[in-house]
């Protein structure tokens, strides 16, 4: 078993964990975040939510919570490599204990990944290592499989392909389309988010490996 990773564990504090969030779309996984960071007990305050692109409702919902944005499109910088390092480094400025990707379009690099790597995690809508890729519930339902779900994982350096934090399973029904899949995918990928993230920060969490544990 390798030893846990830099940065991939929580020490137990009495100050709620500060999340960083980014997304690219409606944000409905964020928006489930917010709502339960509403409760002090639930441990987490989300401080900021990044963007690749404006306009978004992601960045509405945030605005409206009254939570400092930032939005990098990748086409204002020379090339990924500045992106990368511009994401870092505005991301670093919120001193994120946690990083959670929600729906977040695009691939982190090595920069971010040197920095926040063991701390950031991302929710996909399918269940890996299936249907890795920005079209897990198109995916899934064109390979005809009958049960798919969502996956939080670690994220590392491959597409979808971190240390597995949490699933949840949802049958595929026979009349399903991309949308009604993947709808019935984002309710259990809402509570999952939101259930696994709370336990991560109120007991700390591990990465060994491919293992990730939750509490002591
Ligand atoms: C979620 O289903 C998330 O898993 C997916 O985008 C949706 C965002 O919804 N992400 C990916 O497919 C990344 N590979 P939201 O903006 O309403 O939270």
């Amino acid at each position: 078993m390798a030893e846990p990773s830099a940065g991939s564990s929580r020490e137990l504090s009495a100050a709620p964990a500060r999340l960083v969030v980014l997304v690219s779309g409606s944000g409905t996984n964020l928006q489930a975040l917010l709502d339960a960071c509403a409760d002090p007990a639930y441990g987490a305050e989300v401080v900021a939510v990044g963007a690749d692109r404006p306009g978004i409702e992601g960045l509405a919902r945030a605005e409206r919570a009254g939570i400092a944005t930032y939005v990098l499109p990748v086409k204002d910088f020379a090339s990924r490599e500045e992106w990368d390092a511009a994401l870092m480094e505005t991301t670093a400025g919120h001193a994120p204990d946690l990083v959670v990707s929600a729906g977040f379009m695009k691939l982190l690099g090595p920069s971010f990944l040197a920095r926040f790597g063991g701390r950031t995690i991302n929710t996909h809508p399918a269940l890996s290592p299936a249907f890795p890729g920005t079209r897990g519930p198109a995916d899934a339902l064109e390979y005809g499989v009958k049960v798919s779900g969502c996956t939080l994982f670690v994220v590392d350096e491959g597409v979808d392909t971190g240390a597995i934090v949490a699933q949840t399973a949802v049958p595929v029904e026979d009349d399903d389309t991309v949308e009604t899949l993947h709808e019935r995918i984002k309710v259990a990928e809402r509570a999952m988010l939101v259930d696994t993230v709370g336990r991560m920060v109120r007991e700390g969490f591990a990465v060994e490996g491919r293992r990730v544990r939750i509490g002591r």
